[in-house]
């Protein structure tokens, strides 16, 4: 048995080598669904049902747990999943299985709170409003995840979505830096005007743009701090193992990495984030 973990493309990586230098023990198997990448601008039950058919994959490949190390699959398919599909999978593979997405983790990280907590608003009075741009998908974006679900926590905390569609997918394409430069650059300024400054924090809110994480870092203002997704994922993950003893996550020291796309080395781009050459094989 293993821990599960699934994006669109190269971008859950970022997740991965997280998870896998906090749990060196377990076994992992990572699934890129290269064959439909990028998810950004696909209709909501497209991302639906390409989630459930990664999900199924990674069951059909050991996994016990998957996590979903892609803001567009957690924003749109995860609660859907999890209420229609995850029950009934259960009772077929008849051992435990679940479905653990990456924007929770994200938003307790942004706000400081536990997902659990409720803000009373009673006599609330806000002193200073700090902003935060999200950098996401379309999808991400229009499902207004970010917003809605920091503003339940904490209203002194603006949040402005700053969608980045085609960027996902030069990143998966291993684009050329200046490239990169130029159209992460458009949307640092984008969302400044948009909100007539520079935002106070930043979410890299799409596991892609964590491997150009230092391109967005000469971009924003210096020292703006920037909400690390691996780090909140890995974190949350800690807690969920600890309370749920009960899934059998392997120690045998396997790493497997499939795609549904072309198998063989990734990027130049992934080979230097990744520190070494990275091959997928046939999922
Ligand atoms: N890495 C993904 C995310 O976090 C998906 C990007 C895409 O496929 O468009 O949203």
């Amino acid at each position: 048995m293993a821990i599960g973990v699934f994006d669109s493309g190269v971008g859950g990586l970022t997740v991965h080598r997280e998870l896998v230098r906090r749990f060196p023990e377990r076994d992992f198997v990572y699934l890129a669904d290269q064959a439909h990448a990028p998810y950004g601008g696909r209709g909501g039950e497209e991302i639906v049902e390409l989630t459930r058919a990664g999900c199924e994959r990674l069951f059909d490949a050991g996994a016990s747990v998957v996590v979903l190390a892609c803001n567009t699959a957690s924003a749109i398919a995860l609660r859907r999943l999890q209420q229609t599909w995850l029950p009934g999978e259960r009772e077929r593979r008849g051992r435990p299985v679940n479905v653990l997405g990456i924007i929770v983790p994200t938003i307790e990280a942004a706000t400081g709170l536990p997902w659990e907590y409720e803000a009373d608003r009673s006599g609330e009075k806000i002193e200073a409003l700090e902003i935060t741009g999200v950098f996401c998908t379309a999808a991400t974006a229009i499902s207004r995840v970010y917003e809605i679900e920091i503003d339940k926590r904490r209203q002194d905390l603006a949040v402005f979505c700053e969608p980045c569609p085609g960027l996902a997918g030069l990143i998966e394409l291993g684009a050329p830096p200046k490239e990169l430069e130029v159209v992460i650059g458009d949307h640092v300024d984008a969302l400044r005007r948009r909100i007539g400054r520079h935002p106070d924090t930043a979410i890299l809110g799409c596991t892609h743009y964590e491997i150009v994480a230092p391109v967005f870092a000469r971009l924003l203002p210096e020292g703006t701090p920037v909400i690390h997704q691996p780090t909140a994922v890995a974190d949350a993950l800690e807690r969920y193992f600890a309370r749920h003893p009960d899934y059998d996550l392997g120690a045998s020291g396997r790493r497997d990495f499939l795609t549904t796309g072309k198998p063989g080395p990734q990027s130049e781009m992934v080979s230097q984030f990744w520190g070494a050459p990275l091959s997928f094989a046939q999922a």
